[in-house]
């Protein structure tokens, strides 16, 4: 049999009768050879070509994990589950270390295990200790990975892990598991090397874009400590109106995460004053029409800082919102009622409390009784009328239950402009 001239196999015939096989015979004989091969070399290529596409399929959608999440924690997730149904394992999990000592960061398994995080490699991990520093992929059995393997799915037996070094002293390895006896063919290991070095890009990417995040984090951290410093009336009251926002959030059954995302909006709220003169920030008198516009400008400042952190893109909307007023009346922008974010409105309630309690050079605090009467006042104009009764009866259920006529984490000795 042939194909482009090459030949790629034979066809044997033979008859059980004495006839001879003659020209004609031999003639057809070759025919047919011709169109098997051509029929076995269309299967092959048929193969070939589903299993090149199997393999950019599942290149596209290792690939794609990147998209998903840039969280290393979700990331680590992402590429466990995606390595697993791609590669039709019964298992897949992935450790992220830190090269140069050994120790586990992050690591998350497809059937959500994930409890190593600041395990050292040396205790209890050598064989994947190991296959790291060799830099070579290696097949064994389960029972052979001492500690770790009570991390893998109890009804694994062998396991294929693959090693990659990546950049920023990390490094990670990426595993496959069967529930069946027996090794793995030559195509899966390649298959889980490609798909590893893709997984492991997208790992990088992640890597850097939440180093990136953290220094802009840092910076934003010491903007707001130079605030405090340049204006001694905003010390400590961002955490007091973060607190009391965190408070009034789980009151009204937020669930904990958000009420944590409203507690760092409030942290970060007034950073934008960074950008106003310290002649009107700490002025010790009221401020003049022109002074008041100023002043107003630190919601958009602030904004204009925080919009930068992909992940800090809500907070940004919060803090350019917390001085909008449910009746419109706001600024920068006049919002109305519910368009304004619920974090902000929440915001909005905590900041004016914790200023109003607050003394100034040219003004005493107001006492509670009388900033709950200015809180009800403003319920539907200036607050939103729900938040402002659940936040009164806060301060009244407190009141009650101290008896004290200070309510707790707000120092009556704190100074503040809103
Ligand atoms: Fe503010």
């Amino acid at each position: 049999m042939r194909y482009e001239g090459k030949v790629i196999g034979a066809i044997t015939v033979g008859s059980t009768t004495a006839k001879y096989i003659d020209a004609k015979d031999r003639l057809l004989i070759g025919y047919m050879a011709n169109q098997v091969a051509l029929a076995i070399i269309k299967a092959q290529l048929y193969k070939e070509e589903k299993e090149a596409r199997l393999k950019l399929s599942a290149l596209e959608n290792i690939s794609e994990a990147g998209l998903t999440t840039l969280s290393i924690d979700g990331m680590l997730n992402e590429i466990a589950q995606r390595i697993a149904s791609n590669m039709n394992v019964d298992w897949s999990g992935i450790i992220l270390f830190e090269d140069k000592h050994g120790m586990m960061i992050a690591e998350r398994t497809s059937n959500g295990c994930s409890s190593m995080k600041g395990k050292s490699m040396s205790n209890g991990c050598g064989v994947i200790y190991d296959i790291l520093v060799k830099g070579k992929t290696r097949v064994l059995k389960k029972n052979s990975l001492n500690d770790v393997k009570q991390h893998i799915e109890s009804e694994i037996k062998s396991i294929a892990i693959v090693p990659i070094n990546l950049r920023q002293d990390r490094a990670c390895t990426v595993a496959i598991g069967k529930k069946t006896a027996g090794s793995f063919t030559d195509k899966e290991i390649q298959l889980l090397e490609l798909l590893s070095s893709r997984a492991a890009f997208a790992l990088e990417n992640a890597i850097l874009f939440n180093r990136l995040e953290q220094s802009y984090l840092d910076t934003i951290e010491s903007l707001v400590k130079a605030i405090e410093a340049k204006d001694k009336y905003t010390r400590g009251h961002s955490e007091q109106v973060a607190t009391l926002a965190q408070e009034i959030a789980l009151v009204m059954g937020l669930d904990k995460d958000r009420a944590e995302r409203i507690y760092t909006a409030g942290l970060l709220h007034d950073v934008g004053k960074i950008g106003i003169s310290s002649g009107v920030l700490c002025k010790p008198s009221t401020l003049s029409p022109e002074e008041y516009d100023e002043i107003k400008l630190h919601p958009i400042k602030g904004y204009e800082i925080l919009r930068p952190i992909r992940s800090f893109n809500d907070l940004a909307e919060i803090v350019l919102q917390h001085h909008e007023r449910f009746d419109g009346s706001g600024y920068p922008r006049g919002m109305h009622g519910h368009d304004i974010f619920f974090e902000a409105r929440v915001l909005a309630v905590a900041d004016a409390y914790q200023a109003m309690i607050s003394s100034r050079p040219y003004r005493k605090g107001l006492p509670i009784e009388q900033a709950i009467l200015e809180i009800r006042k403003g319920a539907g104009g200036q607050f939103d009328p729900e938040i402002a009764k659940i936040f009164i009866g806060m301060l009244k259920q407190e009141q009650k239950s101290s008896r004290s006529s200070k309510p707790k984490n707000i120092p009556s000795d704190s100074t503040v402009r809103s």
